[in-house]
């Protein structure tokens, strides 16, 4: 059995199909087709005002779908397609509304991940694709993610492996006089800014601030652990002894800490799970293993959990972004 073109007949008929990308897993359907963008909504639970990023494999396309398409486009999708990069353009009367969520922008990528291209070539459409959990759990980065959130609910779910990347795409917004960038990711502000020059981020998502994001995906807290979530930042030692404080009075009342460090200093803590997310210079591998130590915390049965705090230069953006979203902003730098 071709399990990729059993895939893409699904989607030609309207269906949804689940499938990994080299950021996390996605659930495609036919981008063009109202009623299967409709079904992705109904599936994830997800809002229907948070639009849909379309996938494609040819550039071709994006000037199917696009009204105009700035030079800074065709410059970015040079650099850095395919691959991890989102551009928002403005639409033209193809792309329904179900698709952008009413907006008159349309957001597209084309993913670098082999089954994702082939999945697309061989269903000769472009595919709509959101995160594959279900709405307010962690973006699946495993196939087993996906069966977990979404299993009994799709028929086809394509098993790639664990995704390359780990955190999802970065998004930049073309339709503005400066680019600004709408959700950070592996490609960062510096190198789009080496391709394009001038790139703003939107301020909207900077922490705790009060003005809306634009993307209307970035304004929901897209993910609340079962148990509390607390990032502490600052000095090594000041951060072990924090930690270790604060877990000792969480268990004196009975209850149990989790705690996620870097492979330096996990042996350092005392709590009752301790996971280590990679070493501390190690963005990549921290990226790729934060969804996932996310969701084992859900199933562990901790109170609550401590974290330490990765911000770093380049890629750390993006994952700090996705760690204190799911802490509801609680940082403490000590
Ligand atoms: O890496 C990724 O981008 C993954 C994989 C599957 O490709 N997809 C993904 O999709 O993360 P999703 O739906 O989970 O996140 C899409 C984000 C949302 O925050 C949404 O609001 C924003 O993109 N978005 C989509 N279209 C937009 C538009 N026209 N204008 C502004 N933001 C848009
Ligand atoms: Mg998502």
């Amino acid at each position: 059995m071709n399990w990729i073109k059993e895939a893409a007949a699904v989607i030609q008929k309207g269906g949804l199909a689940a499938f990994p990308t080299e950021t996390v897993y996605g659930l495609g359907a036919d981008a063009m087709n109202p009623e299967a963008s409709k079904k992705i909504y109904g599936v994830k639970g997800r809002p229907s005002d948070n639009p849909l990023i379309v996938h494609i494999a040819e550039f071709s396309d994006f000037l199917c779908i696009a009204d105009q398409l700035p030079d800074a486009a065709s410059e970015l999708a040079k650099a850095f397609w395919p691959g991890p990069l989102t551009m928002v353009v403005k639409k033209n009367e193809k792309v329904p509304d179900e698709t952008t969520g009413g907006l008159d922008t349309v957001a597209v990528r084309m993913p670098s991940h082999p089954i994702a291209l082939e999945l697309i070539r061989e269903s000769s459409c472009l595919i709509a694709a959101p995160s594959a959990n279900s709405s307010g759990r962690p973006s699946p980065t495993l196939a087993s993610h996906v069966i977990e959130d979404l299993g009994g609910k799709i028929p086809i779910i394509l098993d790639g492996g664990k995704v390359g990347i780990g955190i999802e795409s970065a998004i930049i917004d073309l339709t503005e006089q400066t680019p600004v960038i709408l959700r950070p990711g592996s490609i960062t502000k510096d190198m789009l800014q080496d391709v394009i020059g001038t790139v703003r981020i939107d301020p909207g998502i900077a922490e705790n601030s009060s003005i809306q994001p634009k993307a209307p995906g970035m304004k929901y807290r897209h993910y609340a652990p079962k148990a509390g979530l607390l990032v502490i930042g600052g000095k090594r030692d000041g951060v072990i002894a924090e930690i270790n404080k604060r877990i000792e009075g969480l268990q004196a009342e009975g209850k149990r800490a989790g705690v996620i460090a870097a492979d330096e200093t996990a042996e350092e803590y005392r709590g009752d799970i301790v996971l280590s997310i990679g070493k501390r210079e190690e963005e990549e591998i921290i990226a790729r293993n934060l969804y996932g130590i996310l969701r084992q915390f859900d199933e562990s049965g901790v109170d609550m959990i401590y974290s330490e705090s990765f911000a770093a230069p380049g890629m750390g953006q993006a994952i700090m972004n996705r760690l204190l979203k799911a802490a509801g902003q609680q940082m403490l730098v000590v």
